[in-house]
């Protein structure tokens, strides 16, 4: 079978690299794709919110499946593009319809869905321009620090944490009033500021079934000790460590359940992955947000723990029987440290050619910002590759992950030295 990945990241890479391991899988299509995904498929250059053009690659390459890697195609409504279009729906999507999309695409509309299926969660109102004195009373309500959230997607720098009530009513005025992130920040979600340690868990669903994914924790910020600014992601590490069987055992009662149940109740057909942010406060989950697409760089130390074949499970979630899919992950760690770009993520230079990547021994290079230009592999973002080793512990895979690291040069190459630092 032909499958098109969407996207052009670490993860897409991931995923493409799982997919071939499938004795099922025939030819493999990426769009856009980057230089890793190039060497091992086929890259289309297309943009994966021009569904004109998704449909084009459907068609011309014999396509039988399909994979949203990033979260603005689903958002976007991409799934629901197939469906309506004789040509294509029977082709299955791994990725939401626009309403369960939703779940990420408006914070409001996720708060709401947590509270209505009484998933744990921080204690929550919105606000527009029009009720503004009320977003006042209410951050008069709560204790310091505020979280303030633009509703819709603005590229993950929509969420402030601030420790003045000044100046969250300022900020709180900037994003209402001034479109301070847009159109995303019409709309302001304030919300309880949730104590704990922050981890990921993932979920695969086919809309009645679901299988739990190796548990991730991510590392947001540029600096050492999670300092200076945030970022896609700099590193991971999974399994958690102190996501113990007790924690997760409250995760799959309190949030996995209730989600997937809710989802039925409220009629979202939901077919593909959830990425649950979670607090955890002395052994108790809270939902700091839902993603409805894997995360980046958490794939790149998830997929490499699953032993079960990825199409088949992508297959149990189209034809719902995920139910039936064996799943089976490796109790070994697996982290990956994310080289970037000096600079980053403020402005950095591009076309800064790499070497080293491609003889490790111990570890496995994915590709995120890479291209390629006259045979030779550049850099082409901020983000530009993860490089990803197991170990019986988290010291032993980091240990490799650095010394692959060592080999690898390009000009201004930045990355963090202290991932896991936290943890070992
Ligand atoms: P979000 O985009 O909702 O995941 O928020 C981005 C980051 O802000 C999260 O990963 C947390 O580190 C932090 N954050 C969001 N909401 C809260 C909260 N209620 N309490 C504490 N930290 C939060
Ligand atoms: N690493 C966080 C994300 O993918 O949203």
């Amino acid at each position: 079978m032909n499958i098109l990945i969407l996207g052009s990241g670490g993860r897409e890479h991931a995923f493409t690299l799982k997919l071939l391991e499938s004795n099922k899988v025939n030819q493999l299509f990426v769009a856009p794709g980057n230089a890793g995904t190039a060497n091992i498929a086929t890259n289309i250059n297309i943009n994966p919110t021009d569904f004109k053009a998704v449909k084009q690659t459907v068609l011309d390459n014999d396509i039988k499946m399909v994979v949203v890697g990033p979260e603005a195609p689903l958002v976007a409504g991409v799934h629901d593009f197939f469906l309506a279009d004789d040509a294509l729906k029977n082709i299955p999507v791994i990725g939401p319809k626009k309403d369960g999309a939703t779940l990420e695409g408006s914070k409001d509309f996720s708060k709401q869905f947590m509270q209505k299926h009484g998933i744990p969660t921080a204690k929550y109102q919105s606000f527009t321009k029009e009720n503004l004195a009320e977003g006042f009373a209410f951050l008069e309500t709560l204790e310091p620090p505020f979280v303030l959230k633009a509703d819709g997607l603005a590229a993950g720098k929509g969420v402030l944490i601030l420790n003045s009530l000044k100046e969250a009513k300022a900020e709180l005025k900037e994003m209402v009033s001034n479109q301070k992130f847009g159109e995303a920040s019409s709309t302001v979600v304030i919300e309880e500021f949730l104590k704990g340690i922050e981890l990921s868990v993932f979920v695969l669903t086919d809309g009645k079934n679901y299988k739990i994914l190796p548990s991730a924790k991510d590392y947001k910020r540029i600096g050492e000790g999670d300092t200076g600014l945030n970022t896609g992601g700099m590193g991971a590490i999974s399994p958690v460590p102190f996501a113990d069987e007790a924690f997760l055992n409250k995760v799959e009662e309190l949030v996995v359940k209730p989600t997937i149940n809710g989802l039925q109740k409220d009629g979202i057909d939901y077919k593909g992955f959830i990425f649950i942010g979670l607090m955890n406060d002395h052994g108790n989950p809270s939902v700091v947000e839902y993603n409805v697409r894997m995360g980046d760089p958490e794939t790149e130390v998830v997929l490499p723990r699953i032993e079960s074949d990825l199409f088949d499970l992508f297959e149990g979630v189209a034809n719902q029987t995920l139910d039936q899919k064996s799943f089976s992950v490796t109790p070994k760690t697996a982290t990956t440290v994310m080289l970037v770009s000096g600079g980053y993520p403020e402005a950095y230079q591009k076309g800064k050619e790499m070497t080293g990547f491609d003889t490790l021994e111990n570890s496995i290079a994915f590709h995120a910002g890479t291209t390629l230009k006259d045979g030779k592999v550049v850099t082409s973002g901020g983000r530009v590759m993860a490089i990803t080793s197991f170990g019986e512990t988290i010291e032993e895979a980091l240990e490799k992950s650095y010394k692959s690291i060592h080999k690898i040069h390009f000009d201004k190459i930045n990355y963090r030295k202290d991932i896991g630092f936290d943890l070992v």
